[in-house]
């Protein structure tokens, strides 16, 4: 008997698994940039705390990271939230890890570097906690 007692936990438990899996994709709790293209990382996470840090930064359009493009040319107006920056930046022909990371670097330590705020520095990123 006891065995049949166990299972409806067994089941809500997965239930609240699943919900919290589903609540870390929710941007306004990400803290950390973890792009599922990365699998064995070499450098601490990354910390982000997507919405306190586009608040602080005064970021209001989501296309500046989430950008789009066609022919070239970015899109005003235009964006591609809701899809990984290694949909685009990683596995097309010729593309390696390195331009995934490259593209990272550019887009988050080239913003801090042209508005002299933020982290520039390897540690204030990937942070050891
Ligand atoms: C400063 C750059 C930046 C800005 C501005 C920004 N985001 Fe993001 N966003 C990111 C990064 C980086 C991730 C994490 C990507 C990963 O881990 O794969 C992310 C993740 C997300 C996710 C989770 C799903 C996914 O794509 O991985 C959503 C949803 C999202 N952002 C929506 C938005 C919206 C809506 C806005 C505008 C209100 C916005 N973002 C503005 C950088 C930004
Ligand atoms: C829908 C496809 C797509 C997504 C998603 C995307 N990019 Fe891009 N990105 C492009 C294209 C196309 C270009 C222009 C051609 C190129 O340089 O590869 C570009 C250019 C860039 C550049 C160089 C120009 C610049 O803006 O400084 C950087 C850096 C960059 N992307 C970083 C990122 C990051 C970081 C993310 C995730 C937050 C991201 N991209 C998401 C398609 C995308
Ligand atoms: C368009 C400009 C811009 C982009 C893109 C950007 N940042 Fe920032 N970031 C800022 C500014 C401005 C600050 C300083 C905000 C303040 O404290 O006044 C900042 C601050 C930070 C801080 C300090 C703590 C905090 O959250 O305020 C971290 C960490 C950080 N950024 C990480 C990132 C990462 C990781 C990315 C790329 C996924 C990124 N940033 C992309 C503009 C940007
Ligand atoms: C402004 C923030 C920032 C700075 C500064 C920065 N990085 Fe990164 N780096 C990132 C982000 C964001 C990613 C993508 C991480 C992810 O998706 O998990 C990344 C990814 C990486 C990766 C690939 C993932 C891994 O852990 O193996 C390496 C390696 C790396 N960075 C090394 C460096 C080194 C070395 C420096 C200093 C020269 C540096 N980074 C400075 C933001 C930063």
């Amino acid at each position: 008997m006891k065995k049949f007692k166990i299972l409806p936990y067994a089941a809500l438990f997965s239930v609240f698994l699943l919900a919290g899996t589903m609540a870390a994709f929710a941007q306004e709790n990400i803290e950390i940039v973890h792009d599922a293209a990365f699998e064995n990382q070499t450098r601490p996470p990354v910390a982000f705390a997507h919405d306190a840090h586009n608040e602080k930064a005064g970021i209001d359009d989501c296309g500046e990271c989430h950008h789009a493009y066609a022919d070239g040319e970015k899109q005003m107006g235009d964006d591609s939230v809701g899809m990984e920056c290694s949909q685009c930046h990683y596995g097309k022909p010729g593309q390696g890890v390195a331009d995934l990371i490259r593209a990272y670097h550019l887009q988050c330590a080239g913003c801090h570097g042209e508005r002299k705020a933020g982290p520039v520095l390897c540690g204030e990123c990937h942070r050891r906690r």
